[in-house]
Order: structure tokens, then C-alpha cells, then sequence
């Protein structure tokens, strides 16, 4: 994958991109926690084709921190927000399909709270809207710990048999290797910083009622992070969303099962076409 890069505020910012610079509508793909943009490889790639060049600009900025990019002193979810609304105003964009893959879910709920407005529509892969639990709490504890201690690589030995369903673990080794190599490019310092920031974020419950805008809500059918029942949750509260069921696919949703990944997202961006 070929990065492009920029400066916000002096902070060399990573970025990877597709479709013509001159597109109407961007889709802008925020990643999730710790992978980076490469994630969204099949995306960038497969739907762009299938989008048109010319008519989408795909655009996934790596989050502070993440693929070289430079970090920000004890991120929060907010400011990951901002980070993304700031990258999108220095491209000149005003508003944009918004789509976020677990944390890169939390990132839009934070994204919506500040602006809404810019906001032409939604996409929520694998996330949930509500805080963490009690299990879930010691759970980051015990990933700073880890991180601490072992570095990116005990993150990836820890995530990757929850971050993958069955059928990629018995049939995709391909996957599960970009996936490790992924978490395992990032610094150990991010990895905590993202932790921390998913420990303090707020509950999107509330938000979800209120928005009005289109949206599509996607699950791994094997997902066991954040499991279907999470993303009906979503989908029930959010006026007018709809929900797509990923079959063999995990909480990578979309580098698991593109193919499907890719098709539900293409016929709603259609739909939100202008
Ligand atoms: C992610 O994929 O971004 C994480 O599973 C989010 C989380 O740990 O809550």
C-alpha cells in the first residue's frame, strides 16, 4: 500500500487514498484498534474499482500515532475526532460518508457529537455504542500491561484469535498474517494511548436517537469482540439504519469477508449518492 502524507499543526499525518482528487463524494475510513490503515487495503482497492474513480474519493487517514504518523500527547476519542475533522478540512472537504470499524466506530460517535453536519452518512462495522463493562475495563488494564511488558507483539498474540472468526482461522492464514503484521508496525506507546482513550470514552447510547442521517450498520456473523447482538442494538436505535450480517467473517469484518464487506457498502453509498 502506497502512503500519502500531510502536516496538521506541524504533525506529519499518514494517509492512504483512492479515486480521483477531483471526486464529489468522499467515503472516509476510519480504522480500528491497532491495526492502521492498512485494514482497509480491500476497500481501498476492490470497492474504489467498483465505486468509480471518478466519482468517490476513498480516503483512510491513520489515526495519531498509528503508521508513522506523528502521535499526540494522552489521546482521547475526541481528539482522535478532531484529528479525522481536521485531515478532512486541510483536503478541502466539507462533508463526507463516515465509516469506522470498532474503535474507528467510536471515533465517528465522537466525530458526530462534534459535527453532525459534516456527516453525509454512516457506516458502524463491528462497534458497539455503549462503555465498557466491568471484564472489559481489567481487560485494558491487562493490555497496557501487556503492551508494557511485551510490546506490539503481545497485543497481536493476545488480539488475534478474537480479532478473526473460525472460518478465517481454519482457512485464511493469509489474513491472520497481514493482520499480525499490522498490529505488530505499530509503536507500543500508541497501542497504550488508543487503550486509555477507549477506557475514558462516552456512552453513544444517547447520541444514537437523535441522528439523522443515513445509515448502515455491518457485522461479522462469527464476531465475538463486539457479537451481532450488539450491532441490532445499534441498528434498532439509530432511525432508519440498516443492518448487514457478514457470513464467515469475524470482527475484520472487512478484510475477512470483502467481497460481502464491500458489496452491502456499495449499495449504500449509491443509495446516499447525490
Ligand atoms: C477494535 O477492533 O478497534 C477493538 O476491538 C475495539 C475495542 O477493543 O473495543
Amino acid at each position: 500500500m502506497l502512503f500519502e502524507h500531510l502536516t496538521l499543526d506541524g504533525r506529519a499525518v499518514r494517509y492512504a487514498a483512492s479515486g480521483d482528487e477531483q471526486a464529489p463524494q468522499t467515503l472516509v475510513l476510519i480504522h480500528g484498534f491497532p491495526l492502521g490503515v492498512r485494514m482497509w487495503e480491500p476497500q481501498l482497492a476492490g470497492l474504489g474499482r467498483l465505486l468509480g474513480a471518478s466519482r468517490w474519493r476513498l480516503l483512510a487517514p491513520s489515526l495519531p500515532g498509528y503508521d508513522g504518523s506523528d502521535s499526540v500527547a494522552q489521546p482521547s476519542m475526541d481528539d482522535y475526532a478532531k484529528h479525522v475533522l481536521a485531515f478532512l478540512d486541510r483536503q478541502g472537504i466539507s462533508t463526507a460518508v463516515v465509516a469506522g470499524l470498532s474503535m474507528g466506530g467510536y471515533v465517528a460517535f465522537a466525530l458526530l457529537r462534534q459535527a453532525a453536519q459534516r456527516v453525509a452518512g454512516l457506516v458502524l462495522a463491528d462497534t458497539r455504542s455503549g462503555v465498557d463493562g466491568e471484564q472489559a475495563r481489567a481487560g485494558r488494564h491487562r493490555m497496557i500491561e501487556m503492551v508494557t511488558a511485551g510490546g506490539a507483539r503481545a497485543a497481536a498474540d493476545d488480539l488475534i484469535p478474537k480479532l478473526v472468526g473460525p472460518t478465517t482461522m481454519s482457512t485464511r492464514p493469509d489474513v491472520i498474517a497481514a493482520v499480525r503484521q499490522m498490529i505488530e508496525a505499530q509503536p507500543p506507546p500508541t497501542i497504550v494511548d488508543s487503550t486509555r482513550a477507549m477506557l475514558a470514552r462516552d456512552d453513544a447510547g444517547p447520541l444514537l436517537p437523535s441522528l439523522r442521517v443515513p445509515a448502515l450498520v455491518l457485522v461479522g456473523e462469527e464476531d465475538i469482540l463486539t457479537p451481532p447482538e450488539e450491532s441490532e442494538r445499534i441498528s434498532a436505535a439509530l432511525p432508519g439504519a440498516a443492518l448487514v450480517r457478514v457470513p464467515c467473517a469475524g470482527h475484520m469484518s472487512n478484510m475477512e469477508n470483502p467481497e460481502a464487506f464491500n458489496d452491502a457498502l456499495r449499495g449504500f453509498l449509491e443509495r446516499v449518492s447525490r
